[in-house]
C-alpha cells in the first residue's frame, strides 16, 4: 500500500480502544503495520488482519514490555514509530485523592511512558533514526483544578518529549508530543457521566464550539511521525479546537 507511513512500523501502546486505536487505524490507512500494545485486546477486525499485532502486556511492567518490544521487531521488523499513548485519568479534588491513586497515575502516565521511550530508545538510538510521539494533553500545557495527578503527570510527558527530543535528536531521532484537547473516547464519556466535567462548559470555552474527533488527533499524530515532519522534533502539538489559546472568560 502507498501512503505517508508506507513501509513503516509503528508500535502504539494502549492501541486497543480511544485515540491509541484511532492512530492505529488512521496508520494503516497510511500504510503502516501496526503492534497494539495493550491491557486488552483490540476490537475483531484488528485482530483479523495481517498488518496488525496485538500484544497484551501491561506497559508499567519493565520485563514484559521489553519483551513485547523484542517479539514486536523479531514479527514485524524494526521499529520506526512508537507511540506513547497508554495513560489514565485522575478526576477529584485533591483532598480527596488517595495516595494510591496518585502511585497508579504515576505508575501508568509517567513510568510506563519512560520504560516505553527507553525500550524505544534503546533500539532507535544505535540505528540512527525513528520518531517517538508521546500522546501527552491540553493539561500537559496548562493547569486546570481537581486532577492533579493528571496535570503533574501530563506536565511530565510533555517535559519527557522535549528533554528526550534533545538527547536522542543528535542521533537522528524525532521525539514530539501531541496534546489532544477533549475527545470523546470512553476516558471522557466516564467523566461526563460522572458529572466531573460539564459538556457545555468545556464548549464554550472551545473556539471550534465542538469536540476534537479521534479521527482528528489520529490524522495530526500520523503527520508527525511522518517524515513529511522531518524537521519537527520537540513539538508539543495541540489538537484540541483553540482550547488552550483561549484565556478569555
Ligand atoms: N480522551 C481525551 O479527551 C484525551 C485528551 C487528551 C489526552 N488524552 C490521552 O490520550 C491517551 C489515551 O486516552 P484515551 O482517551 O484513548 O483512553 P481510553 O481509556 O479510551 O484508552 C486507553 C487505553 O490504554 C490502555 N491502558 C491503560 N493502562 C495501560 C497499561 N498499564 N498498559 C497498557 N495499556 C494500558 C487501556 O486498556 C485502553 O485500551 C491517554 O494518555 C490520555 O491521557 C485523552
Amino acid at each position: 500500500m502507498t501512503g505517508r507511513l508506507s513501509g513503516k512500523t509503528a508500535l502504539i501502546t494502549g492501541g486497543a480502544a480511544g485515540l491509541g486505536l484511532g492512530m492505529a487505524r488512521e496508520f494503516l490507512s497510511q500504510g503502516a503495520r501496526v503492534v497494539l500494545v495493550d491491557l486488552c485486546a483490540p476490537p475483531d477486525d484488528m485482530l483479523a488482519r495481517a498488518d496488525v499485532m496485538a500484544l497484551m502486556c501491561d506497559a508499567t511492567d519493565e520485563a514484559a514490555l521489553d519483551a513485547a518490544f523484542t517479539r514486536a521487531e523479531a514479527e514485524m521488523g524494526p521499529l520506526d514509530i512508537v507511540v506513547v499513548n497508554a495513560g489514565i485519568s485522575q478526576n477529584s479534588p485533591t483532598l480527596e485523592l488517595e495516595f494510591a491513586r496518585w502511585r497508579k497515575v504515576m505508575a501508568v502516565n509517567l513510568d510506563a511512558a519512560f520504560l516505553t521511550a527507553q525500550a524505544a530508545g534503546n533500539r532507535m538510538v544505535p540505528r540512527g533514526r525513528g520518531a517517538i510521539l508521546f500522546t501527552s494533553s491540553v493539561y500537559g500545557v496548562v493547569a486546570g483544578p481537581e486532577r492533579l495527578g493528571y496535570v503533574v503527570s501530563k506536565h511530565g510527558i510533555s517535559a519527557m518529549a522535549k528533554a528526550l527530543a534533545l538527547e536522542w535528536s543528535p542521533h537522528g531521532l524525532r521525539v514530539n508530543a501531541i496534546a489532544p484537547g477533549y475527545v470523546r473516547t470512553a476516558l471522557l464519556d466516564d467523566l461526563i457521566e460522572r458529572g466531573r466535567v460539564d459538556a457545555e462548559k468545556l464548549l464554550a470555552h472551545t473556539p471550534m464550539r465542538r469536540f476534537v474527533s479521534i479521527e482528528e488527533v489520529a490524522k495530526t499524530a500520523a503527520f508527525i511521525v511522518s517524515d513529511d515532519a522531518s524537521a519537527t522534533t520537540g513539538l508539543i502539538a495541540t489538537a484540541d479546537g483553540g482550547w488552550t489559546a483561549n484565556g478569555y472568560l
